[in-house]
């Protein structure tokens, strides 16, 4: 059963893995719709502060979970929190099994786009295709959804098939570069076009009269969700981690490259959209659908390059979801292959395909198909994918970050968290103190002030 568990091959590959998890749909299209909605500026500060004094220290409480237990959610808590704990492991597992039932869909997306664009590149543009008739075609059309979301479920079951190293390590070693690599060309492409300035300036220019009251809460939710705390996937990804790895610098890391693409993102989106006369109300009318409604067209109209640079563009946005599915695929399977003694591939298989059950549920609620189309549970979401996305936005993750933040700094011993964090070398104590600090008081605080929100009707999703 042990050797099923598998270990990270080096430091930089376990970064890079899970770099490769926190990247993903979360930097490409949420954060920057988040922040266009909310008025960029005064957000991206307030949700900078909530990266360090909330995601950070989690992030560090899950490694250290993970790494001191060399098990996955459940069992790690349990072991190292107290029995009862386990139970929020479970929780953990659901959110992941959830989570990654409907994100496999909008991944799908990327797939498509990457497959338009490269035809769009090859044999031109259509003419008189009208902005929104391509996205709402495809996701209307079942057929296409249920296979596209299938070709992406196939591609993480993969993935998590081959294991830790030669699965997860591997593909993150070979296209975490490559995806630095598009994202610098397409920086460069736009910080060329007209409107580079005025997307700085709503970007880093903060005005904090336009910052709406739910904004703070929203720039904290999107903090747990970009940088994969919450659920169990850092536990996960910590628990097969060496001890000669300091888990400060490597979360450090982590949270510097996953907050700077989000911003590098938001540049180039933003860089084309204000260069184009009419189109900031467009998107401002429906900001969810800049990436795969407003920016598609604007490849082939306006961008320098953007012939080749549109189909590189969507297959970042593959490879970057794809990094994610597989962390959160790995949450499901480590839990059968540790509580539940199965092998590897068996426990890849049985958590792929129940997740893909799931998946075709939020793959059909776009078509008009009964129930799955018309559900409604919550207040303004419509369909089995709202309805969804909802529960785990805003009652899943801040209730599954709110148990860690209390395991971590209440119920793990300080010893442990003290041997795990601090390098043997190294006094260490200030910045122990701090990491204390902050997941015992500032960090639930801050959670409890999301459920607070939640309970009053704030809508996270
Ligand atoms: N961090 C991912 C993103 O920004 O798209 C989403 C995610 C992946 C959340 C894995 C949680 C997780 F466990």
């Amino acid at each position: 059963m042990q050797s099923d568990r598998g270990h990270w091959g080096s430091n930089a590959g376990f970064i890079l893995a899970a770099t490769g998890s926190a990247i993903g749909l979360g930097n490409l299209w949420r954060f920057p719709y988040i922040t266009w909605d909310n008025n960029g500026g005064a957000f991206v500060l307030v949700y900078l502060v909530c990266i360090l004094a909330v995601g950070m220290p989690i992030m560090m409480a899950e490694l250290l979970i993970g790494r001191r237990t060399q098990k996955s959610t459940v069992g790690a808590l349990r072991e190292c929190a107290g029995r009862w704990w386990g139970v929020f492991g479970v929780w953990g597992v659901l959110c992941a099994f959830l989570l990654l039932s409907y994100y496999t869909v909008i991944a799908g997306w990327s797939l498509y786009y990457f497959a338009r664009t490269a035809a769009w590149s090859a044999g031109g543009y259509p003419v008189g295709l009208a902005t929104g008739d391509l996205f709402n075609a495809q996701v209307g059309n079942a057929g296409l959804q249920l296979v596209l979301s299938l070709g992406f479920s196939l591609a993480t079951i993969a993935v998590v098939w081959f294991g830790v190293r030669d699965g997860i390590e591997r593909l993150a070693r070979v296209s975490l570069p490559i995806l630095f690599g598009i994202l610098l060309l397409l920086l460069v492409s736009a910080l060329g076009m007209s409107g580079s300035g005025q997307a700085l300036g709503f970007l880093f220019q903060a005005s904090f009269s336009e910052l709406e009251a739910g904004s703070a809460l929203s720039a904290l939710g999107h903090s747990f969700f970009s940088l994969s705390v919450g659920m169990g996937a850092m536990i996960t990804y910590g628990s097969y981690l060496s001890r000669k790895q300091s888990i400060v610098k490597a979360t450090a890391a982590i949270v510097a490259l996953d907050t700077g693409i989000a911003i590098v993102a938001s540049i180039i989106m933003f860089s084309v959209i204000f260069s184009v006369a009419g189109m900031t109300e467009q998107v401002g009318a429906s900001p969810v659908g800049m990436l795969f409604i407003s920016l598609p067209e604007l490849f082939y109209t306006e961008v320098p390059f953007g012939v080749l640079l549109a189909p590189l563009f969507y297959i970042l946005v593959a490879v970057a979801a794809l990094t994610s599915t597989i962390s959160l695929l790995e949450v499901v399977t480590s839990y059968l292959i540790d509580e539940h003694a199965l092998q590897r591939h068996r426990a890849t298989l049985l958590s792929g395909a129940a997740v893909f059950v799931f998946t075709i549920f939020a793959a059909l609620s776009f078509s008009g198909t009964p129930f799955l189309s018309s559900l409604a549970v919550f207040a303004n979401k419509t369909g089995w994918f709202e309805t969804v996305d909802h529960f785990v936005s805003n009652v899943m993750l801040p209730t599954g970050g709110l148990a860690v933040t209390l395991a971590a700094g209440w119920f793990v011993s300080r010893r442990i968290s003290h041997g795990e964090l601090v390098d043997g070398n190294q006094p260490g104590w200030f910045r122990y103190a701090v990491w204390l600090g902050f997941i015992r008081f500032v960090a639930p605080a801050a959670v409890l002030a999301i459920i607070i929100a939640v309970l009053l009707g704030t809508d996270f999703s």
